[in-house]
């Protein structure tokens, strides 16, 4: 089995003070083959949310790889924006903007989808997506993890990424698996299932981990536990008015048929799951 840990939309500088110490716990009690952070490290990109996002990582004791968010290029300077537009992220978190792991069976392949020249809009151009096709069939189980989502729902108001439509095609044409991202802050696996024909990509987009802003109704993460055709998701949530996470709650997948079918919540669950579509509010679409 292989156990991955998705991280997102940390925006430190903005961030529940309260809730690191907790979080760190539950990363560091986990047992994670990796921890997956999908961009969104800093609020706005300064060098003292950086170094409290560095802080944070070195702190984390599994392996751990990163993508940058639309929040962790600067965002009032301009001409660091436009020519040195990764200079703080990669001092401060990693050199490489699309690293890759592979642990056993799989392999998990970052994508910078950021986009310098939009404040929010993300970008995945096709010559980005060539390149990580060609790293993609090396693997049994590939994992692609970026910021920005390759679809969203009717009621999310943001751009989709460009590129997104074809690069979701192109990677469902490959045979990726798993799509990790974050920037909606609104928790959602399996949204885009057909529900009989399935799909051959599961989706699964982030809440925040760590972002205090009004619109945001709780913070999360999740741990996928990998064993061939089997997929289990383990939801921890911490609601804003609570003071830390709750039990965790669990989904099960299955793509056993060839597509990813949802097999539902652990019949043991003891609480009431928390909704995958929690009707969060536009401001909560508005805000990432
Ligand atoms: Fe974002
Ligand atoms: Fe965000």
């Amino acid at each position: 089995m292989t156990r991955i840990l998705h991280l997102s939309d940390l925006h430190f500088g903005f961030h529940r003070a309260a809730l690191v110490e907790p979080l760190l716990r539950r990363i560091n009690t986990a047992q994670a083959d990796l921890v997956v952070v999908t961009g969104d490290l800093t609020h706005r990109a300064r060098p003292a949310q950086y170094r409290q996002a560095a802080d944070f990582l070195r702190r984390i004791g599994p392996d751990w790889i990163a993508v940058p968010g639309n929040h962790d290029l600067p965002l009032f300077n301009l001409p660091g924006r436009i020519f040195r537009p990764y200079a703080g992220y990669r001092a401060a978190i990693c050199r490489e903007l699309a690293p890759m792991r592979r642990i056993g069976a799989v392999q998990v392949l970052g994508v910078n989808s950021a986009d310098p020249l939009a404040i929010q809009r993300g970008r995945l151009p096709r010559r980005m997506v060539d390149g990580l096709l060609a790293r993609l069939a090396q693997a049994p189980v590939n994992i692609v993890a970026l910021h920005h989502p390759l679809q969203h729902r009717p009621e999310v108001d943001k751009a989709l990424a460009r590129g997104a439509e074809q690069a979701l095609a192109r990677l469902e044409g490959v045979g990726a698996q798993i799509v990790l991202s974050g920037h909606l802050h609104v928790w959602a696996a399996g949204a885009f299932l057909d529900p009989v024909a399935g799909r051959g990509i599961l989706q699964i987009q982030a809440g925040t981990a760590l972002c205090a802003r009004p619109g945001d109704l709780r913070n999360e993460f999740c741990l996928l536990d990998i064993q061939g055709a089997e997929l289990t998701i383990e939801r921890h949530v911490a609601p804003m008015d609570e003071p830390g996470f709750r039990p965790p709650e669990y989904l099960h997948f299955s793509r056993a048929s060839g597509a990813w079918h949802p097999l539902g919540h652990s019949p043991d669950q003891e609480t009431e799951p928390i909704p995958t579509d929690p009707g969060a509010t536009e401001t909560a679409f508005r805000t990432a």
